[in-house]
């Protein structure tokens, strides 16, 4: 019995890596399965092998690499430029979310939180924690903030000096609609910060067409580098105006832009190993031909992997206007013979990590769009999850009908 189950595995391995040779992008080399997740995802062996040397991080060619590395970031920001600066920050994502709020929005600022799911829930969190006034549009799981909504508050209460909204909000995959809600901040005199944490790099934020202080990513998100710091892209004049504001000295970016741009150096231990993958995951992103040819590819990908699911008759929370290249919610299927870690389990067995969903009301999952796949391995995730939903005895792949109702909501 167990020899039948690795004989099958061992074939259903082979035609797969048979099958990926159509594919342009090298499968994982070590054979770990692709994360369809929405980072750390899977990055080039080319990224991961730079760091196999050591770098000296007071060192003139490490100063070097830093410095290269935040002129390429500006140069991605694309029009609009020369008026940003970029200041790296040690940690995952969040903390750079964390040194963004803290920085740039004084003690005596209020900030209006637009939430749609877990990271704008994480934004409120931290000015919790930060002790900055702030209120919250809540739209719940995913519906996205309007900018007659910002407009409607912003014109109610004169002391918001900030409003932060989440660009792609990853929990659900939303691509929040950020150019009417920069529109209707600066109309009411105010100032932006937007978390682009999954979405930078694949989706152009150009400051000459949408106006902004701040913009936050990382290291392991759309650019495809490993985890291990963030980064933010700020106007120079927010840079200069943040002095003092900050309530953490790790996570002051006035104090770590005006060390960078004195010495060259991180104030404190760089990750000298991340920074030299990054630089060749930047690399392969400007080849690939940058913000626009990244996004292409994640376009592809999302749009074989939504047919492809939809065919076995899975859905998409979210409809086409809100779908982005960078995550996909998929609510469960209503069959009782569904059960996510089953399935979950089932797709890591063919090659495939995918993740659980976010929402509130009804089950889902996600699937990533980002990370070093293209379209013909989403075509081996679609076979993959109609493989597993045959091993599970599920016929019918469709939701529960409160799911569908929960989706109206969206299109009314
Ligand atoms: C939009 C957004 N903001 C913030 C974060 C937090 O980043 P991290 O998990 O690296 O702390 C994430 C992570 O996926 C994200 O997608």
């Amino acid at each position: 019995m167990y020899g039948s189950k690795v004989i099958i595995s061992t074939v259903l391995r082979w035609r797969f890596f048979m099958r990926l040779e159509e594919s342009e992008i090298e499968a994982p080399r070590l054979g770990e399965p692709f994360l369809l997740t929405p980072g750390p995802l899977t990055t080039s062996y080319d990224t991961k092998s730079a760091m196999l040397k050591d770098w000296g991080s007071w060192d003139g060619d490490f100063r070097q690499m830093t410095q290269l590395m935040r002129d390429q970031l500006i140069e991605m920001l694309g029009s609009g430029n020369e008026s940003f600066d970029c200041v790296p920050m040690q940690g995952s994502g969040s903390f750079s979310v964390e040194a963004m709020l803290g920085s740039f929005v004084p003690k005596d600022g209020k900030v209006l939180v637009l939430s749609n799911g877990a990271y704008g829930q994480r934004a409120a969190k931290t000015l919790k924690y930060l002790k900055r006034d702030h209120i919250v549009l809540d739209k719940g799981d995913y519906l996205p903030p309007r900018g007659e909504e910002v407009a409607e508050i912003l014109e109610t209460d004169n002391d918001i000096t900030h409003v932060v909204a989440v660009h792609c909000e990853t929990s659900s995959g939303i691509l929040n609609p950020i150019e009417e809600i920069s529109v209707a901040t600066y109309n009411a005199g105010r100032k932006l910060l937007i978390d682009s944490m999954s979405a930078f790099g694949a989706i152009l934020v150009e400051p000459n067409k949408i106006k902004f202080e701040a913009i936050v990513s990382s290291a392991n998100k759309c650019i495809e580098g490993v985890p291990g710091f963030g980064f933010i892209l700020a106007r120079k004049s927010a840079l200069e105006a943040a002095e003092g504001n900050s309530h953490s000295l790790c996570l002051d970016l006035h104090d770590q832009w005006s060390h960078m741009n004195k010495t060259g150096q991180w104030r404190y231990t760089p990750p000298t190993h991340v920074l030299a993958a990054f630089l060749v995951a930047l690399e392969s992103h400007r080849k690939e031909g940058g913000v626009i040819g990244r996004g292409a590819r994640y376009t592809k990908n999302q749009n074989a992997l939504v047919s492809g699911m939809r065919s076995i008759g899975f859905e998409t929370l979210l409809g086409e206007r809100w779908l982005s290249p960078i995550i996909v919610t998929f609510f469960c299927p209503a069959d009782p013979s569904f059960e996510f870690t089953k399935f979950y389990d089932l797709m890591k067995s063919k090659g495939f990590i995918i993740y659980p969903g976010k929402l509130t009301v009804v089950e889902s999952f996600r699937i990533g769009c980002i990370g070093q796949m293209d379209d013909q391995i989403m075509l081996k995730v679609v076979d993959a999850a109609r493989e597993s939903l045959r091993e599970m005895g599920v016929t019918d792949a469709s939701p529960p009908s409160k799911a569908l109702e929960e989706r109206k909501r969206l299109q009314s």
